[in-house]
């Protein structure tokens, strides 16, 4: 079974040792390669993706939007999200999905986040990501808040999936933060999308950056005394619902994720022995 991922650059990515894990657990002899397509490119590649009988491929920055527009149908969350990440090929084309809004719920849920049916939620950023997330808590019944440096954006966001545009973070009374924005990822390690009060004793953070896996945010948000969910568990998540759709086969999350954190350190080498005494 062949898979791909198209990006563009791609030089960060997990997902190839993410999917190939998976494939060696499932016991499916396959390939999962990434291609690193500019966006000129991005029409082409998908076609000859199509002709060369790839099973599906993933779809990352910067082409989760651009890619739409040549799918023959849109799954119900890339069709809402107006986004997709997971394409699934067939004899006539190609069917477009977006896996990160389970992904993102699954991350929540897995991370002990409280139920979002009811609760008022704040999410940080208006881009693609942003979009899954808003999806994923709306389906889930959340009230929810979207706070973004351009305001005109988040106000488009809203009028399309539902939620309101604020311009000041309160979390008094909020159940959850959510941070989509890039702001704390790698090299950035010290920057922080937001200003948190001093108590935020019975809120949960959540920053999708998976580099680092603990993100500036998620420190200040646990010292004030929340609950704090990382991005790593919600791209392991979003994988797994990648590879069930391509391949039928249920592969456990947590495949995914041990295969995405860096390896631990190799043990320092044995001390030399020590030479026989002379004499
Ligand atoms: P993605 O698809 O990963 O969500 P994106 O569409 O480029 O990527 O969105 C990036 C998000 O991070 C946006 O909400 C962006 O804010 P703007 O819409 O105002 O551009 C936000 N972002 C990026 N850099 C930022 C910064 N330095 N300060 C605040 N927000 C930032």
């Amino acid at each position: 079974m062949l898979l791909g991922l198209l990006g563009h650059p791609l030089g960060h990515t997990l997902s190839p040792r993410m999917h190939r894990a998976a494939l060696e657990h499932a016991g499916i002899e396959g390939m999962y390669v990434p291609y690193d397509v500019p966006p000129v490119r991005l029409e082409s590649a998908v076609r000859g993706l199509w002709a060369l009988g790839l099973r599906g491929c993933n779809v990352t920055i910067p082409h989760k939007q651009q890619v739409l527009q040549w799918a023959t149908s849109l799954a119900p969350a890339a069709q809402a999200t107006g986004a997709a990440n997971t394409l699934s090929f067939n004899d006539s084309g190609f069917v477009a999905d977006n896996t990160d809004v389970d992904g993102f719920l699954h991350a929540w849920r897995g991370g002990g986040g409280p139920p979002l049916n009811g609760a008022r939620v704040v999410v940080l950023g208006a881009g693609g990501a942003a979009r899954a997330v808003v999806y994923a808590l709306r389906k889930e019944g959340s009230r929810v808040q979207v706070l973004n440096r351009d305001r005109a954006r988040a106000e488009v966001l809203v009028r399309e999936l539902g939620g309101e545009a604020i311009d000041v973070l309160d979390l008094q009374g909020a159940t959850g933060l959510v941070n989509t924005t890039s702001v704390g990822m790698h090299p950035q390690v010290h920057a922080t999308p937001a200003t948190l009060p001093d108590s935020l004793q019975g809120v949960t953070v959540c920053d999708i950056i998976y580099n680092p896996q603990r993100t500036r945010l998620l420190d200040d948000a646990e010292a004030r005394g929340a609950h704090v969910i990382e991005g790593l568990p919600m791209l392991a998540a979003q994988a797994a619902a990648a590879f069930r759709i391509w391949t039928g086969v249920e592969v456990p999350v947590a495949v995914f994720l041990s295969a995405a954190r860096p390896s631990p350190a190799p043990p320092p080498p044995a001390a030399a022995p020590l030479p026989p005494p002379p004499g």
